[in-house]
């Protein structure tokens, strides 16, 4: 049962090592940030590494048939990515007993997850050929590491717009032939725009990576829109899967309670309530964009309790809110400041001038872009556009 907690172990280690590794090889020279960008949209240039593939999810099939499709498509971009992931683990794991508990016993070890996740992470492991417990495990990856930055804006109008980088891979290793990250490169491969559909019409639509049944980045059509930004702490997400192998299984896996809360609520608040009061395996940052003036918040979650709910309120000038990876009443870690140059740009733009184009010029802003960016999302809930791309950092750029 202490697998997990010795894999978070590892993982910070390897931190640690990353962001040495990562500063020798970068040599830790200036310039990491620039100017605010303008004019980058619509995508072009070097920022930009190409569009997103779509696929339609239909949830009228029975779960283990519905990503069929995605995953024949994708398995082999699949299987690349897990084998990275095993890599890492066996890198520090040489025995090769931990992967062999993965394949073997880590399905059993959670005991069923709920429907219809368990049914789908069946489907896609038959389909991909990959062992179920590698799957799963892939799957809760998503809920332990990923950094991101993630904006809610309305413009003077009222008009709300919600954007947001996808920033995932740090740690996972390096490639030295182009300095990038290898998990974050691969995951450009398997990045995709979901349409979930039940019968024929458009439930909610979603930016993920084939094989993950969880969301990050969601919006339902007219009603609201939904990123989820990881937060770190010391009392973190693999407590709550311990306690989940355990037995206890009162908190919800995120990823899952997102898209549960995409699929079912039906209004901004009915969505708040649940992402407000349901109990979670892991601490996060939920930002949460409406269809009106002042519809927008950034609910900052523990496992079992709400710390804080930051709300537009544009009759006072709060007219954006910002949320990277740290909680809005401390500093962000020294080396990994992308809220002032976010806050910077957002006030440069101006209430005036805000757009889904002027958000996509400040997440082309580097270090808000930086190398582990693999895509950008622009959404208008109100206006019905969701749109998606996946983008490079080219050098000089930061490795995070
Ligand atoms: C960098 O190199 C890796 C490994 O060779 C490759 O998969 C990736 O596409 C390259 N990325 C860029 C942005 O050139
Ligand atoms: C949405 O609600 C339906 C009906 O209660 C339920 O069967 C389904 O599993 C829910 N979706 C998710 C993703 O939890
Ligand atoms: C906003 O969402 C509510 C449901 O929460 C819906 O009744 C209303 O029609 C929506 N407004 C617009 C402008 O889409
Ligand atoms: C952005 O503007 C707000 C409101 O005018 C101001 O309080 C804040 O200091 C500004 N921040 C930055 C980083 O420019
Ligand atoms: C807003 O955009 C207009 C048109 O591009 C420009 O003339 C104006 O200076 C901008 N306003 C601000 C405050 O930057």
């Amino acid at each position: 049962m202490r697998f997990p907690e010795r894999l978070s172990c590892a993982f910070l280690a390897a931190a640690a090592a990353a962001v040495l590794a990562t500063c020798v090889l970068a040599q830790r020279a200036p310039p990491w940030t620039e100017d605010c960008r303008k004019a980058t949209y619509p995508p072009s240039g070097p920022t930009y590494h190409g569009p997103v593939p779509g696929y339609t999810i239909n949830l009228d099939l029975p779960p283990y048939k519905r990503w069929h499709k995605v995953i024949t498509d994708m398995a082999p971009a699949l299987r690349t990515i897990v084998q990275n992931v095993k890599d890492v683990v066996n890198a520090f794991f040489p025995s090769g007993k931990v992967m062999k508990m993965v394949d073997e016993r880590l399905a059993s070890m959670l005991g069923n997850l709920p429907w219809p996740f368990e049914e789908e992470l069946k489907g896609i492991a038959d389909v991909s050929q990959i062992p179920l417990g590698e799957i799963i495990s892939f799957n809760i990856f998503y809920e332990l590491f990923t950094v991101c930055t993630s904006i809610i804006a309305e413009d003077k109008k009222g008009h709300l717009f919600h954007a947001r980088n996808m920033d995932f891979g740090i740690f996972l290793g390096w490639n030295k032939n182009n300095n990038t990250w290898t998990v974050t490169e691969n995951l450009k491969l398997l990045t995709v725009n979901l349409d979930f559909q039940k019968n024929s019409q458009t439930v909610f639509k979603a930016t993920s990576f084939a094989g993950y049944v969880g969301i990050l980045t969601g919006l339902k059509p007219g009603m609201f829109s939904l990123t989820l930004n990881e937060r770190f702490n010391s009392n973190g997400g693999y407590l709550g899967i311990i306690e989940w192998m355990l037995g206890r299984r009162d908190g919800m896996w995120i990823s899952f309670l997102m898209r549960d809360v995409l699929e079912n609520a039906t209004s901004y608040e009915e969505a708040k309530n649940l992402l407000v009061k349901t109990k979670i395996l892991a601490p996060v940052y939920f930002i949460l964009g409406g269809n009106k003036s002042g519809e927008g918040c950034v609910i900052t979650r523990d496992r079992k309790s709400t710390l804080d709910v930051y709300e537009l309120r544009p009759q006072e000038g709060r007219w954006y809110l910002v949320e990277t990876n740290y909680d809005r009443w401390k500093a962000p870690f020294f080396l990994d400041d992308r809220r002032k140059p976010t806050i910077t740009c957002l006030n440069q733009t101006t209430q005036e001038n805000i757009s889904l184009p002027a958000l996509y010029d400040i997440l082309s802003t580097k270090p808000i872009l930086n190398k582990l960016t693999v895509y950008t999302t622009l959404m208008d809930v109100s206006g019905d556009v969701f749109e998606s791309y996946l983008r490079d950092c080219p050098d000089p750029c930061i490795g995070w």
